[in-house]
């Protein structure tokens, strides 16, 4: 496989793992990143082009530059709890900054695109395990604000012939098991790297929203996925959108559910460290248990997550937080 892909939020998390895989699979990437949370140095030796979706003149000349064949786009708000208290930086960045990429892919005529969506557009589930076809209601604006891209793409496939997969991520974890890029947001408000901090010393405790779920412990229930089983299924999906025209949506989980409680035993395991915690009240905007139905990826996409048990996902957090080598601990 070859070709010139653009990698917005490139040097995010998420999107750092991307390029990693599209680099050893022979893509040429060029990330295109505001570096609010990524960091230059998850992306060394790719180029990068600081810039904004919210800038269109910076999107016209990362276009105008390139011959891209796909985009892959990364570039998003994604803390729950922010965007119940701020939704206006939520729809400007999410759904304005995409429509803005958008339109930068119609003017330079690239027409296949790779989405992150999320497993918040199902809102508080029906079913234990949650396929693409359950009902969509979000109970956060972060939620919304990814599941109205999913319907612009839909109508954009649909009006300008482009093809579009979004991928509905569930708990996103884990680090490249070579060590030279890992979760570094700041501030961090997620489960994995908040306890592992705590693990460290560099939070004095973990604190666990909630104890009072319709769950086995009353803490909330998550689908922990390593963040590389993440990347190779949008890399699969450039091959399965040569074959299809449209706009689709996948879920990406383990099909696993841990409570909070079940991550922190998990992480005392791996770390071997008594890591203190206490209860708080629940966060604004959490559903109480969401679990995947991968089915789809896997049928559609020939994708199986490589790395599904939740301790393994752990040690490979774990040995990047232990050495950070950028972010707000590096
Ligand atoms: N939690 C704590 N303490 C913390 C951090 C998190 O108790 O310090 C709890 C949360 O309340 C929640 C669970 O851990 O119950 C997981 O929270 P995260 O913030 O790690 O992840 P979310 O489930 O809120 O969100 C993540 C992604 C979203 C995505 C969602 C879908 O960040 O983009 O998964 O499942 F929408």
């Amino acid at each position: 496989m070859s070709g010139k892909v653009l990698v917005c939020g490139g040097a995010g998390y998420i999107g750092s793992h991307m390029v990693r895989q599209l680099v050893a699979a022979g893509f040429e990437p060029v990330v295109f990143d505001n570096l609010s949370q990524g960091h230059a140095a998850a992306v060394e030796g790719v180029p990068l082009v600081r810039g904004d979706l919210l800038d269109p003149a910076a999107l016209a000349a990362v276009f105008a530059g390139h011959e891209f064949d796909a985009v892959y786009h990364f570039a998003a708000l994604i803390s729950v709890g922010d965007s119940v208290i701020a939704p206006e930086l939520y729809y400007r960045n999410n759904v304005v900054g995409a429509l803005n990429l958008l339109d930068a892919m119609r003017t330079a005529g690239v027409g296949r695109i790779v989405f992150s969506s999320t497993a918040a557009v199902y809102g508080n589930p029906r079913t234990d395990k949650i396929a693409e076809t359950h009902p969509q209601a979000p109970i956060n604006p972060y939620g919304w604000s990814k599941l109205m891209m999913e319907q612009i793409l839909a109508d954009h496939a649909r009006a300008h012939g482009i093809r579009a997969v979004s991928f509905r991520y569930f708990n996103a974890a884990g680090a490249d098991p070579g060590g030279a890029i890992g979760e570094a947001h700041d501030p961090e408000t997620h489960l994995v790297p908040n306890i592992l901090c705590a693990a460290l010393g560099l939070r004095p405790m973990l604190e666990i929203f909630g104890d009072d779920y319709d769950t086995s412990d009353g803490t909330c229930v998550r689908d922990y996925i390593h963040v590389n089983d993440i990347a190779s299924a949008h890399l699969a999906a450039l091959d399965w959108m040569d074959a299809h025209e449209g706009a689709h949506v996948f879920n990406l989980g383990n099909g696993s559910g841990f409570s909070n409680l079940e991550v922190l035993e998990a992480a005392r395991k791996v770390t071997g460290i008594d890591i203190p915690h206490r209860i708080r009240p629940r966060r604004e905007g959490d559903a109480g248990t969401l679990v995947a139905d991968s089915a789809k990826a896997q049928s559609h996409l020939g994708w199986r997550p490589q790395h599904s048990g939740i301790e393994e996902i752990i040690e490979s957090a774990w040995a990047w937080h232990r050495a950070p080598k950028y972010g707000p601990f590096a």
